[in-house]
């Protein structure tokens, strides 16, 4: 039952949740980050941390963000190198991009 990184994060990157994470499992992209799921011990203290609410433990996502379970696999490993495990400034616009409308095609990649 790993956690996932959902939409709400997007453009965002608040980082907060990374610096809870007693396993070091988040990865960076350009504006998003993602849970690696073999690496996660459920231990959900990302969850509260996080000020868009973007993380779910992956048995209780909403319908509508399922298929960030994948996307969250995928990225861990294109992005295997980005671990990040100190928290930075979020993105430029993330306090107008928190209510904004996201997908996931809106995930950028550094390739
Ligand atoms: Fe890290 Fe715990 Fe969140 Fe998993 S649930 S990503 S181990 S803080
Ligand atoms: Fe993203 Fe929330 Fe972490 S916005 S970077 S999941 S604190």
């Amino acid at each position: 039952m790993p956690y996932v990184v959902t939409e709400a994060c997007i453009n965002c990157k608040y980082t907060d949740c990374v610096e809870v994470c007693p396993v070091d499992c988040f990865y960076e992209g350009p504006n998003f980050l993602v849970i690696n799921p073999d690496e996660c011990i459920d231990c959900n203290a990302c969850v509260p941390a996080c000020p868009t609410e973007a993380i779910y433990a992956d048995d209780e996502l909403p319908p509508h963000l399922a298929d960030y379970a994948a996307l969250n696999r995928v990225y861990a490993e294109q992005w295997s190198q980005y671990n990040i495990t100190e928290k930075k400034e979020p993105m430029p616009n993330a306090e107008t991009a928190k209510d904004a409308v996201k997908s996931s095609s809106d995930i950028l990649s550094w390739e």
